[in-house]
């Protein structure tokens, strides 16, 4: 355990951050909705970027992320129902990456679903991720919460089937943060047309939850924190009382609301990007409610990255993030303030100061 994380003590600490709870984690049992579902929680990891060397060598600090996460998630009381893996298990989509990111996974305990990353689909379009893992877009329930799974990182028909050399030049291609020859992420019609079939047979105050790994609201073109189809994705999930999107890449933690949908970001396990404001010089690349995490200390190997413990009990999303190397967070939806916060970070005299140490 590093200095800052005492597992029990960031419970107590966490559930007691959660709404109006000063009852302990495990003596809130909220029923919520007609469906009457249950309190639960899960655990979200993400981009782990696992990136081959050659044999059988691997980059080690991106392995040690992981290999932190799956632990801490095994630890957790009470058990997480199941974890999501956000996406990104790869570098460059490589067999041999998704097989090591796989067997790291392979020491969770219990059911893991999986949303597809940018870094697992250009190489070969998917085929070896739906090989090992399955379909990327499908919908499933649980205690009364309708999860769906999308497939977010798809772009133009004619470029990812364009004219390349080889699949790995597609994939460096959109590996690249501001490419002007990029492209941006979309949901794409199929799916879309998938997703309006699957909500209608959904009441609509059932809780939705939904697994993308690009932002399902746009953010940052120039870094495909984007996705160009966001606004016909909110659309199809307008109907619903309780929706929040949930989603990866972006590598911080974020937070916003846009009309009825929460949107909360997943940390990376690899490596922190930095904030697009703070690279632009433009406060309105963030989502608008987002208190900015500290920034990665480069003393500490794990600073401003680590995994997610999410806590369902009111049909909304509270999110715990935990910082191996840092302060941990919590983002909580506030029913009164109909929008998730961050109920530590919300007051600048509790934010941590800039590192002077550098
Ligand atoms: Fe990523
Ligand atoms: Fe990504």
């Amino acid at each position: 355990m590093s200095k800052s994380i005492n597992r029990r003590d960031f419970l107590k600490r966490g559930s007691a951050l959660v709404a109006a709870g000063s009852l302990p984690l495990s003596l809130i049992e909220v029923a919520f909705g007609v469906s009457s579902a249950q309190n639960f929680t899960f655990a979200y990891i993400s981009d782990s970027h696992i990136t081959h060397i050659k044999g059988n060598r691997f980059v080690r600090n991106w392995d040690r992320g992981l290999i932190r996460a799956v632990a801490e998630a095994n630890l957790l009381d009470p058990k997480p129902d199941f974890v999501f893996y956000g996406g990104d298990i790869a570098q460059l989509g490589k067999p041999e990456e998704i097989d090591h990111g796989l067997e790291l996974l392979s020491g969770l305990s219990g059911k893991v679903h999986y949303v597809m990353g940018e870094h697992d689909y250009y190489a070969d379009l998917g085929d070896y991720w739906k090989q090992r893992l399955g379909p990327d877009y499908y919908s499933f329930d649980h205690k009364g919460v309708h999860f769906v799974v999308l497939n977010s990182i798809l772009t133009h028909e004619e470029w990812m089937h364009g004219k390349w050399d080889t699949g790995m030049d597609r994939m460096k291609q959109m590996a690249r943060l501001d490419n002007p020859d990029g492209q941006p992420f979309m949901v794409g019609a199929a799916q879309r047309a998938w997703l309006k079939q699957d909500l209608d047979k959904i009441a609509r105050d059932t809780p939705v939850v939904v697994f993308s790994h690009s932002p399902l609201q746009k953010i940052h073109k120039g870094w495909n924190f984007w996705t160009d189809d966001a606004e016909e994705v909110q659309a199809l999930l307008k109907p619903f009382s309780k929706v929040t999107v949930l989603y990866g890449h972006v590598h911080q933690i974020q937070y916003n609301q846009i009309g009825n949908i929460s949107f909360n970001s997943a940390m990376a396990t690899a490596w922190p990007w930095p904030y697009p404001s703070t690279y632009s010089q433009v406060k309105t690349y963030l989502p608008k409610l987002t208190v900015e995490m500290n920034r990665a200390d480069p003393f500490f190997e794990r600073d401003a990255t680590g995994w997610q413990f999410i806590n369902m009990h009111t049909g909304n999303v509270d999110v715990s993030y935990v910082l191996p190397d840092n302060r941990n967070r919590v983002v909580a939806f506030d029913t009164s303030a109909g929008k998730p916060l961050d109920t530590q970070y919300q007051a600048e005299s509790k934010r941590i100061p800039p590192q002077t140490h550098y």
